[in-house]
């Protein structure tokens, strides 16, 4: 199979290094550019990403050779190096929606992590197991970017792809209300220990924006294509609370659930364990072979041991149990810089690829 060349947008930061690990031996992409801001375009990845790598493995000297380019001077020249880029950038977010747009008019494929263009009704904001058929927006997006390859495909928030994937294959039994709360690692703000000393030993209860996030955006996940827009759903009805927790690494969710049809617990433990999407099909190079993964455990999911499972791409669900307001009550788990950022963004790149967008 032909490999594409890729360009990660915003490579130093924290999204930016998990797509430096997860591309590095990818089987279909080759990392081609590293851009970032200014401040470190013009140096090698060594002297710039070096001192403040935060992943567990080390990048490869390849990687450390390759000079940073700038990510908004050198569109162009980016755009004629690459077959598409991944974006996780730190900027205002008109700045990012203005961005992402060049890029997409420069012929060049953005897959981008960032909140920008999520509500922009012809950009498809995917999670490939549950809403892939989202992705078909595409010729529109490019009609009216007045583009032939171009466009952007967003994921959505790290705080929902935990509880998200484990509700979704109930909507056969008609979901009316979820409420959650998430318990968030400090990974998803950017930072470890050694950057946010005043996590250790403390809980924060509120995360700027990821609220309104955690409830809106499952709503154009659930939507449908209308012509040249996707129509968010109106239910189910989400309410959230986020709350940042002492963790390096992945977002726990406690989540309560109201059904219109109320299912038996044995049914939905059958549904997630049949559950497979359009990447487990393809058979996908990031796809988890089991996506949802339920534990008889009390005491599971934990958050350190069940981040990982399949290379941080699978979701794990405990504590499944009637509940005395709402119908059922469970937990959930999910990485949030590998399944919630880069990952995700790396799975959906991958559908792009095998539905032909990227050629
Ligand atoms: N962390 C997560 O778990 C997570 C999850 C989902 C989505 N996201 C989203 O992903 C994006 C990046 O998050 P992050 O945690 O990786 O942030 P980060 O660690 O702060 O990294 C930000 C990146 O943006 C670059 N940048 C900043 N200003 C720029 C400019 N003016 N022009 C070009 N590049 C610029 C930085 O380059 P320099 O090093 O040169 O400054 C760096 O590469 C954000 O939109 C965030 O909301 C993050």
């Amino acid at each position: 199979m032909k490999k594409y060349k890729v360009g990660i947008v915003g490579a130093t930061g924290m999204v930016g290094q998990r797509f430096i690990t997860l591309l590095e031996n990818h089987p279909w992409f080759d990392i081609t550019v590293l851009a970032a801001s200014a401040r470190s375009a013009g140096k090698q990845y060594k002297d710039v990403g070096g001192k403040r790598w935060m992943m567990d493995q080390p990048f490869s000297e390849k990687t450390g050779e390759m000079v940073i380019m700038n990510a908004t001077e050198d569109v162009e020249k980016i755009a004629s190096m690459v077959d598409f880029v991944f974006c996780a950038v730190d900027m205002k977010k008109d700045e990012i929606k203005a961005l992402e747009e060049e890029y997409a008019k420069h012929e060049c494929p953005v897959v981008s992590n960032n909140s920008a263009h999520r509500h922009t009704p012809d950009v498809p904001m995917v999670i490939p197991e549950l809403n892939p058929e989202h992705i078909d927006i595409i010729p529109a997006q490019r009609k009216r970017l007045g583009t032939k390859r171009g466009f952007v495909a967003v994921k959505s928030n790290c705080s929902l792809q935990s509880y998200v994937p484990a509700i979704f294959p109930l909507n056969r039994f008609g979901v009316k209300d979820v409420l959650v709360c998430t318990y968030q690692a400090i990974s998803g703000a950017g930072k470890n220990f050694d950057t946010w000393p005043e996590m250790i030993d403390n809980v924060i209860p509120f995360i700027g924006g990821e609220e309104e996030k955690s409830e809106i955006e499952p709503l154009k996940i659930y939507g449908r294509i209308d012509g040249d827009v996707i129509v968010p759903a109106c239910e189910p009805h989400f309410t959230a609370q986020c709350i940042r927790v002492p963790v390096t690494n992945g977002h726990m969710g406690a989540v309560f659930v109201r059904f219109e049809n109320i299912p038996g617990k044995e049914e939905i433990l059958k549904i997630w364990n049949d559950f497979k999407g359009v990447p487990q099909e393809l058979n996908l190079p990031s796809a988890p072979k089991q996506f949802l993964n339920y534990f008889t455990e009390d005491n599971l999911p934990q958050t350190r041991l069940q981040r990982d499972l399949e290379g941080g791409m699978a979701v794990s669900i405990g504590r499944l149990r009637e509940d005395t307001q709402y119908d059922y009550k469970f937990v959930c788990l999910s990485h949030n810089t590998l399944r919630g950022a880069a990952g995700g963004a790396v799975l959906l790149a991958e559908l792009l690829c095998a539905k032909g967008y990227m050629d």
